[in-house]
């Protein structure tokens, strides 16, 4: 019988959720710790603070709400383990922000002094193990970390079933501890590593530059061709046959998001030029993801008429599955059309409310049909399926004009076109023209 474990998970956002979820569902009680009132409020109500398939059914079963118990304070007597999950997002330097960390070890220095073994779940940027011993008062025999490489939109099923654990150690760990946190977050289906501290934080800053590096060649290979009048998920199929590439992680858009792809990409090439490393390949990454996104805006503006008009963005989460706006590519694009004077009109199935608190001057509407009408172009900016199942047919002759531009190659492109729209989209040639008929025979 695997030993039942009482646990301190701090921070309950996307991945402290997913932790004391996905822990719970096994049969371990948690106290969850979390700072923000709306998300502590929502929890204490029974109701989860964000939206993440799986999650909420998980959270609904009385049986493991039961184990969890939420609270704004470690509370005072030991558990089993501290587990950190705050968040260490990107400051206005492309550094990671550690302040969150910091309170967060602060605050669990007696349990730590009690013995208790510390485990980081938030991610890191390699190098930050002295501050981090520091903040946590000096012992490091029982600090770990045990980056998350879960995915938004599929975050608790990746939990149970990683790809791999990576358990980072600090010089001297202590035997006993250790066997706790393998215990506790090992697995049998996986690979376990337990590595150093700096490899466990690279293998999770690399592993999410890689993707975020795939997805700017996808996205660069898109632009070539926009301008060379071909398909770009014909030419991505045919490179991916290739099995020593293959297919994954090489959808095309206009940008890739998140709160983690763009920040460990700007840390890896910051980790590198603190050492005097020119981190030529992340630093062209970054570059490129800016110049796609500037690049799709232009094309938006360039499809309305004089400039002017309003913009129907569909979708603002950063990609379908989450209500997570940040480094969301739609708002970005939605921020730049606002510059140049445009209206922008917003909806998202999950993410509006976030968005309109993120991007101020975004009309946020309760329905794709309310964005749509009387707007000259709609946008799929984030590619949820129901963008699909819309009644286009109805809905097109709402528009000031019939022209769609898709971001995230979720249209059928020759259906929407035998509807009567233009219709363009990411990798494929072309600036839809206003169609004028459409327009005339407007309500
Ligand atoms: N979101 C993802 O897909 C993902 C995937 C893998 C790793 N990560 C990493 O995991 C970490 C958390 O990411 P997230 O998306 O869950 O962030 P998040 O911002 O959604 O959640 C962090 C939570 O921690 C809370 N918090 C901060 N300080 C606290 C304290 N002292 N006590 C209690 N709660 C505190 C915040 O209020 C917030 O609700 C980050 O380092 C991130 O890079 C995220």
């Amino acid at each position: 019988m695997p030993r039942k474990y009482h646990l301190t998970v701090v921070g309950a956002g996307y991945v402290g959720l997913a932790t004391a979820i996905g822990l719970a569902s096994r049969g371990h009680s948690i106290d969850l710790v979390e700072v923000r009132n709306d998300r502590l409020g929502a929890l204490q109500a029974g109701q989860l603070p964000i939206h993440e398939p799986g999650m909420d059914a998980a959270f609904a079963n009385p049986e493991i709400r039961g184990r969890i118990r939420p609270g704004a304070l470690i509370p005072d007597e030991p558990s089993d383990a501290v587990l950190i999950c705050v968040g260490t997002p990107m400051d206005e330097n492309g550094r990671s922000d550690l302040r969150q960390l910091q309170g967060a070890l602060e605050a669990a220095r007696p349990h730590i002094r009690a013995g208790v073994p510390l485990v980081i779940r938030s991610t890191l940027p390699a190098g930050s193990s002295e501050s981090i011993v520091r903040w946590s008062g000096g012992d490091s025999s029982r600090l770990f970390t045990n980056p998350e490489f879960l995915a938004q939109g599929r975050a608790l099923e990746d939990f149970l079933a990683p790809s791999r654990v990576v358990i980072g150690t600090f010089p001297g760990p202590d035997a006993q501890a250790l066997s706790v946190v393998e215990d506790l977050l090992g697995s049998d289906t996986c690979p376990v590593m337990v590595v150093s501290v700096i490899e466990a934080d690279l293998i999770k800053n690399g592993s999410n530059a890689y993707l975020a590096l795939k997805l700017s060649y996808a996205n660069e290979l898109a632009v070539l061709c926009e301008e060379l009048g071909a398909d770009v998920i014909t030419v991505i199929d045919g490179i991916g046959l290739d099995p020593r590439l293959g297919r994954g992680y090489m959808r095309p858009s206009f940008g890739f998001g998140g709160s983690c792809l763009p920040k460990d990409l700007r840390s890896i090439t910051n980790v590198g030029r603190d050492l005097g490393l020119e981190m030529h390949v992340t630093s062209a990454a970054s570059d490129a993801n800016d110049a796609h996104q500037r690049r799709f805006a232009r094309r938006i503006v360039a499809a309305l008429e004089s400039g002017k008009g309003r913009v129907a963005m569909l979708g603002l989460a950063f990609k379908a599955g989450t209500d997570d706006v940040r480094s969301s590519p739609s708002l970005r694009v939605a921020e730049l059309l606002l510059g140049r004077g445009i209206e922008v009109v917003g909806y998202d199935p999950h993410a509006g409310m976030n968005a309109a608190a993120a991007l101020p001057g975004l009309r946020v509407v309760a329905t794709a049909a309310e964005a749509l009408q009387g707007s000259s172009v709609a946008v799929i900016g984030t590619e949820w399926p129901e963008f699909r199942q819309l009644d286009w047919r109805a809905l097109g002759p709402t528009m000031a004009s019939q022209v769609v531009i898709d971001g995230r190659r979720l249209l059928d492109g020759p259906a929407m076109t035998a509807l009567g729209f233009s219709y363009a989209a990411v990798g494929a040639a072309g600036v839809p023209q206003i169609n004028r008929t459409k327009q005339s025979a407007r309500p």
